[in-house]
């Protein structure tokens, strides 16, 4: 059984006032509900993680960051680390958002380095993938899948890949109101989940949990989550309102699979 997984990316959004009044807004609203077949995530900027992490003391609610340096400590001006993340609170962080890999030069060998340098700490990896439009024009989403995953994941072991969240979100969904289907989603989830099982065995590929991101809003959730191998969502826009953000929450704790 996989553990349905809900990440909310605040990308760079939300001062330290607002992300203190949006986490303590969510808090409030989640702990009305019965969440536990759940895993909730949240992912602040930087600024606001120390703050947010208070906020979330005592609650169910985990702390992410949206990327981090794979060096601990070091002249990389600019920088924040793994150990940097624990001591602020996070048990997660988002590695290789195509953001990062479309605007800062982030490639497949330098989220490896992240992702082993996040695990050696103990660091819940969310790893992303996924195809820009030209590409899933081109017919070239499953080449770019398996360019992703291959490299992304290079040596990490099947005991690290298990502790491993990986996000398929295809750019052409991201910010642009264009969702994939539940089809569209589920055809590249098992497709990732095969290359899984095909790099490592079945019990890798049938317990890694694999999240789709793009646009999920209140309104496709369910749709989304009650395909088989779509194991939760990595939320942006919606993940900014209180309501919107804990209307996702519930509608995907009550799909039963
Ligand atoms: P979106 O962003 O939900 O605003 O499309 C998702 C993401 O980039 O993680």
């Amino acid at each position: 059984m996989r553990k349905t997984i809900i990440a909310g990316n605040w990308k760079m959004y939300k001062n330290i006032v607002e992300a203190i009044e949006l986490s303590n807004g969510l808090k409030r609203e989640l702990f009305k509900l019965d969440f536990a077949a759940v895993d909730v995530v949240i992912c602040p900027p930087f600024t606001a993680l120390s703050e947010v992490a208070e906020v979330l003391n005592e609650s169910d609610i985990g702390l992410g960051a949206q990327d981090m340096y794979w060096q601990d400590e070091g002249a990389f001006t600019g920088e924040v680390s793994a150990p940097m993340l624990k001591e602020a609170g996070c048990g997660y962080v988002i590695i290789g958002h195509s953001e990062r890999r479309q605007f800062f030069g982030e490639t497949n060998e330098t989220v490896n380095k992240k992702l082993k340098a996040a695990l050696g700490h103990g660091l819940t990896p969310i790893v992303c993938v996924g195809e820009n439009l030209k590409e899933r024009e081109a017919n070239k989403t499953f080449e770019v899948i398996e360019d992703h995953i291959k490299n992304s994941l290079l040596d990490i072991s099947a005991e690290d890949l298990l502790k491993t969240v990986i996000a398929y979100e295809p750019v052409w969904a991201i910010g642009t109101g264009k969702t994939a289907t539940g089809e569209q989603a589920q055809e590249v989830h098992k497709y990732i989940r095969d290359l899984l099982r095909k790099i490592y065995d079945d019990t890798v590929a049938d317990s890694v949990r694999i999240q789709y991101g793009g646009s999920v809003k209140p309104e496709n959730i369910a749709e989304l989550i009650a395909k088989p191998d779509v194991d939760g969502a990595l939320v942006g826009g919606a993940s900014l309102k209180i309501d919107s953000f804990t209307q996702i929450v519930t509608k995907a704790s009550e799909v039963k699979k």
